[in-house]
């Protein structure tokens, strides 16, 4: 019996390892594109190019409403970054992701709406919700 649960553990095993990894794997690739798009909107926002800007915005909302599903339980296995506060503070967790869909939607609203305005503070606010998360909830 033993012996059988043995055999069932190492055939699962890798199956188990590389899930873990492509989660990790996708949700850095869309962090690092979170990164490039904030820069694409501080090179947009000297040229007021409110298309440019709104369609960034919209690529990290989009990021934001699928993030916490790349997230699995205890999916931060060396080398990820994760803290295990995103799952022993779920709602913090969650509040965090809001914050950024929030900051993102609006940004997006004032770009399509051209308010250049009003987009340095959008920007600002997007920002620190990127960093709110990072200084709770990543190493
Ligand atoms: C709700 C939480 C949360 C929000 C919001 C968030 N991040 Fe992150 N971010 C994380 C976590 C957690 C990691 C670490 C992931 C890991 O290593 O497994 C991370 C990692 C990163 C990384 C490192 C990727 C690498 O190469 O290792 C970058 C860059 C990044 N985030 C940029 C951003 C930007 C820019 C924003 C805002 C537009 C943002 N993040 C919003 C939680 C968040």
């Amino acid at each position: 019996m033993v012996k059988k649960w043995l055999l069932v553990m190492i055939l699962l095993w890798p199956f188990h390892a590389s899930v873990a990894s492509d989660v990790y794997s996708h949700r850095i690739a869309q962090f690092k594109a979170n990164k490039q798009a904030m820069q694409n909107i501080a090179q947009a926002l000297a040229y007021d190019d409110f298309e440019a800007i709104a369609d960034a915005a919209n690529q990290i909302e989009v990021w934001g409403q699928a993030m916490a599903r790349y997230f699995p339980e205890g999916s931060n296995q060396t080398p990820s970054q994760a803290l295990d506060a995103i799952w022993e503070q779920p709602e913090a967790f969650a509040k965090a992701i809001d914050l950024n869909i929030k900051a993102a939607q609006r940004l997006q609203d004032i770009a399509l709406d051209e308010d250049g305005s009003k987009l340095p503070q959008a920007m600002r606010d997007l920002s620190a919700s990127c960093k709110a998360c990072h200084q709770s909830f990543r190493y």
